[in-house]
């Protein structure tokens, strides 16, 4: 997978050097390349932004460098998925991870201060798909992070990238439930046990008992996402508390 970022702090995305993405990286498995922005810039003051258009507070960053940059790291007949982080995207989540894994190549743009002129999303969308994307309901300093987010988590869904796929196998059982808590030895540390079950061995004990915590957990949690789970996804001995 060709994976490039265009930012305005190419070392804010410095830890994609390190762990199972660097790792990735060094084995061919991920092709990532971050661009600096103010490379498609022409003034002395390398200036990416300016007033936004209307009066009101922060600066938007303007067309003419971003432009230049889609047309440089796009030339031919090769379209990348844009995707260009912002607060007002689409909500970033585990099926959208799933969904961008499959592409052959992601592009992203790091908004900044308020945001990126519409315009270059607009003109980007008659050359390539477009997908405004959010990694929540809050608002960062720029798209930066959010980037980190979204590469670490469709990087470990590329084939091969992760040690272990059952990992994954794992997640996709539990579908649309946060997962049962989690143990290791000791069986006792500071007076807290293993729950028995976990050591008993019969691994069809476990997994009911995995499947309970995921529903506890889930309705205390996030009762919001039981409420979503199609109808037919819960089974018919699970206990709803
Ligand atoms: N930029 C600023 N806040 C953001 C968010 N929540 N998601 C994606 N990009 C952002």
């Amino acid at each position: 997978m060709k994976i490039d970022v265009v930012t305005v702090f190419p070392e804010y995305l410095s830890p994609l050097d390190l762990s199972l993405i660097g790792r990735a990286r060094q084995r061919g498995l991920i092709d990532l390349d971050v661009h600096d922005l103010r490379r498609w810039t022409h003034d002395v003051h390398h200036s990416v932004d300016g007033a936004p258009a209307g009066g009101g507070a922060g600066m938007v960053m303007k067309p003419q460098p971003w432009g230049e940059c889609l047309d440089e790291l796009v030339p031919g007949e090769d379209r990348p998925r844009l995707l260009v982080t912002s607060p007002a995207g689409r909500p970033f989540t585990q099926a959208m991870a799933h969904e961008l894994a499959a592409e052959p190549w992601l592009l992203f743009a790091c908004g900044r201060y308020e945001g990126i002129d519409q315009r270059v999303v607009d003109h980007a969308s008659s050359r390539m798909e477009v997908t405004e994307v959010s990694i929540g309901d809050y608002v960062l300093f720029g798209g930066e992070v959010a980037v980190l987010a979204i590469v670490e988590a469709v990087a470990r869904l590329v084939p091969g990238v992760l040690g272990n796929a059952a990992s994954l196998d794992d997640e996709s059982h539990n579908a649309g439930l946060l997962e049962a808590p989690a143990y290791t030895r000791p069986a006792e540390w500071r007076g807290h046990e293993i729950p028995p079950v976990l050591l008993s061995g019969d691994h069809g004990k476990v997994d009911r008992w995995r499947r309970e915590q995921a529903l506890l957990r889930t309705a205390r949690a996030r009762p919001d996402l039981l409420e979503r789970l199609e109808a037919g996804s819960l089974d018919k001995r699970d206990r709803l508390l």
